[in-house]
């Protein structure tokens, strides 16, 4: 019997996060959905967070304005990673109107159209990555090949980071996003220790291009700028680049293996994909929902008392809205534990929802369908180099995602 429908209230009162599968999330998730959409539960660190699981709940919360993303409250949910002290704190933890202060100041760099003119020099970038997949050995680690430099590389394009650099940016941001792996006792200090190396290497940059008269006009140019215009502070720079780099990179590499995987265990709509490449679009949004990789990103915490579900969340507690176990919540998703390429995936929250949807969704939309196409139109023979059973993923990351993924072709 599965733990679904064994003892579930008895499993609840362990800690916060729970272990999950390498596609599917807690099975947990499932049984609260279903039996207790809004439960109070306690962290590893000991402190209660309530846990939202309802598609509709989730989506309530996140355009409530009674919720805060500001880690500042006592409240705000410490999972894994300390939590950043007020000067590092990123937009991303912001409320109302010191968030928008830095959405204005970035939109323009993320739009569709902005993203549209990236796409033939990202097109080139996957080209000769690939050809340099095919001139070395197989079986090759698709992970450490091209779902990681990509998307760095992009993005050290986009913030006008070093390219030369990008080995120490996966690394540190990496080490970053992995300070609550319960398993690795060293995860926290390494994520303290990466942290800071980031930040430093960000002052730098920012200095750097402080000394010149025009500051540019990529990302860090307008930050500049901004900073020169007292509209924001030289931390606010670092910090806003940081959040850039950690979260555009590690999600959309995460999302390239993972997703790349979950095709290769769907034979049957992989061979569809591989006939019909129109389907990739919606390929994508498929697999952005059912792998909905940000598994521990979304945190908020309540600034009233907030009743959702016939549940009184009182004032000050943190509330983790599950966009994992919303995002398979079949009410709103038929049948939403299958994989399903033809699914109608409208209003999926695997970029959030509300103020902090995420701003890098068109790149990585573009990113992924340009590195996925272009894999599967040049290697049509790509598979798994080993059983599925052996690929490592990362457990309790914030961010779900296969660590290594031999393939061959
Ligand atoms: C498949 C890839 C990606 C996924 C699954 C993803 C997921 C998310 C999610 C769930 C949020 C909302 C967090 C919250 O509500 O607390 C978010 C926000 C954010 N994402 Fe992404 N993201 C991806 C790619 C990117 C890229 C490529 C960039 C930048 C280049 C980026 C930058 C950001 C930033 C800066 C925020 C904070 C936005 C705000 O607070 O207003 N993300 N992302």
């Amino acid at each position: 019997m599965t733990e679904t429908t064994t003892a579930p209230a008895e499993a609840l009162a362990r800690p916060f996060p729970w272990p999950r599968g390498l596609f599917d999330p807690p099975e947990r998730y499932a049984w609260l959905r279903a039996e207790r959409p809004v439960t109070r539960v306690v962290t590893a660190e000991g402190q209660p967070v309530w846990l939202v699981t309802r598609y509709d709940d989730v989506r309530a919360i996140l355009t409530d304005s009674r919720i805060s993303a500001d880690t500042r409250n006592p409240g705000f949910p410490r999972i894994g990673a300390r939590p950043p002290t007020d000067a590092e704190r990123p937009f991303l933890r912001m409320d109302r109107p010191e968030h928008g202060v830095f959405r204005r100041l970035l939109a323009k760099h993320f739009t569709v159209k902005r993203i549209q003119t990236l796409e033939p020099r990202i097109q080139a970038l996957v080209d000769e990555t690939i050809d340099r997949m095919q001139a070395g050995e197989r079986p090759v680690d698709l992970v450490q090949a091209l779902a990681v430099p990509v998307p760095s590389t992009v993005l050290s394009w986009i913030l006008g980071v070093r390219a030369q650099d990008w080995q120490f940016f996966n690394t540190a941001s990496q080490r970053l996003l992995n300070g609550h792996d319960v398993d690795d006792p060293r995860a926290p200090a390494l994520a303290r220790e990466a942290g800071a190396a980031l930040r430093g290497y960000l002052a730098e940059l920012a200095a750097e291009r402080d000394a010149a008269a025009e500051p540019g006009d990529d990302v860090l140019g307008a930050l500049i700028t901004a900073e020169r215009d007292g509209e924001i502070t030289r931390q606010d720079t670092v910090n806003t680049t940081l959040v850039l780099a950690v979260a555009g990179h590690d999600t959309t590499a995460a999302m390239t293996a993972t997703g790349l995987l979950t095709l290769l265990c769907h034979p049957e709509q992989l061979a569809e994909l591989l006939r019909d490449p129109a389907l990739l679009p919606n390929a994508v949004e498929e697999l952005l929902r059912y792998l909905t990789i940000s598994q521990l990103v979304v945190l908020r915490v309540a600034t009233e008392d907030i009743e959702i579900g016939g549940v009184v969340i009182p004032a000050g507690e943190g509330i983790v809205p599950l966009t994992v176990a919303a995002n398979r919540d079949s009410a709103q998703f038929p049948d939403a534990d299958t994989f399903d390429l033809h699914r109608q995936t409208t209003g999926h929250m695997a970029f959030g929802h509300g103020i902090h949807q995420c701003i890098g969704q068109p790149l990585a939309r573009v990113e992924l369908r340009i590195i996925l196409g272009t894999l599967l139109r040049r290697l049509p023979g790509l598979r798994l180099a080993v059983d599925p059973a052996e690929v490592p993923f990362r457990l309790y990351s914030q961010v779900n995602s296969v660590t290594r993924l031999p393939v061959t072709w």
